[in-house]
């Protein structure tokens, strides 16, 4: 097991020196079929840190590249129209949970994230020739508020309610699962995500909900005395359809970067 581990890892290096001697001896015929010398020569911005396909330490490269743009990204980068992540205004998220006890049908809009900022990697895996990520995040403290519309059934109480909300989760962890596809635009390589799939735990979690909907009336107090007592069942109820929702935000967001970053930029021998 061992052996054939090493011996694969051995080919597998083996294989990459020959294709940088190859590369170092400038044989541009030689790769057909491939665009990647064709390629002009991208400045790279500040706030990337690229990596190496043959890196043997990839991992650890990816682990730098994102610390390094994170104070970037919490400032934001207007010329990849990434606006701040902290804090990370959401417009809309739409959440639906057809199943079980809570069956509603959620929009959260004007979303104010503040936190996201604060966060730190914890592991870094990659498989470049395949180009899928993993990444596992912390956060210390993420505190939400925004706009709320929910309607459906919870533990078959019929609920319509509309409001405001306000959230604070400690010592959250996510998981992203990345996978890219090679996409040429004009004879550039860019990497689009096709697939990202996030989960998260929260580890302290408080709610608050302000319903607007149903006055200041029994129904209407009794309405929300009930969502706020049930929130975190409701929560934990809706996390499949949270993430789904949330990794689409993600998945759009990274996309909108990586469509204007061409691979050979965040990538030098890609
Ligand atoms: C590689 O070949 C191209 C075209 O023949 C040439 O323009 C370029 O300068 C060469 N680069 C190196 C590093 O030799
Ligand atoms: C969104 O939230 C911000 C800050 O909480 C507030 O100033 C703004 O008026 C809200 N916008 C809408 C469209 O509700
Ligand atoms: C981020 O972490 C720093 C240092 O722990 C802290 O001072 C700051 O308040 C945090 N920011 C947010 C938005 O939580
Ligand atoms: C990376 O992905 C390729 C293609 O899916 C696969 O053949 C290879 O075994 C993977 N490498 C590792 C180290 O998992």
């Amino acid at each position: 097991m061992a052996f054939a581990k090493i011996t694969s890892t051995l080919l597998v290096g083996l294989w990459w020196a020959i294709l940088v001697a190859c590369e170092d001896q400038n044989v541009t015929e030689v790769n057909s079929g491939s665009q990647q010398h064709k390629e002009p020569d991208f400045p790279t911005p500040e706030y990337i840190l690229p990596c190496s396909r043959n890196d043997p330490k990839i991992e650890a490269c990816f682990f730098n590249t994102l610390a390094h743009i994170q104070p970037y990204l919490v400032k934001g980068i207007p010329e990849l129209d990434v606006p701040p992540i902290e804090p990370l205004v959401i417009p809309e998220l739409k959440m639906e949970n057809g199943q079980g006890p809570v069956r509603v049908r959620a929009i959260f809009t004007n979303i104010t994230t503040i936190g996201p900022g604060n966060y730190s990697i914890s592991k870094v895996r990659v498989n470049i020739s395949s180009y899928r990520f993993d990444l596992h995040l912390s956060l210390p403290k993420i505190e939400i508020h925004g706009s709320y519309d929910i309607n459906g059934n919870v533990l078959l109480f019929p609920i319509q309610s509309q409001g405001d909300f306000w959230a604070l989760f400690g010592d959250v962890k996510a998981i992203a699962r990345m996978q890219g596809v090679e996409e040429v635009k004009d004879g550039v390589r860019y990497m689009k995500i096709s697939r990202l799939l996030i989960d998260f735990s929260l580890g302290r979690a408080r709610f608050r909900i302000n319903d607007h909907l149903n006055g200041n009336n029994v129904i209407g107090q009794a309405m929300n005395q009930f969502l706020n007592q049930n929130i975190k069942e409701i929560i934990e109820e809706m996390r499949p359809a949270a993430s789904a929702s949330i990794a689409k935000y993600f998945k759009d967001f990274l996309n909108g970067v990586f469509t204007q970053l061409p691979l050979k930029v965040w990538m030098h021998d890609a």
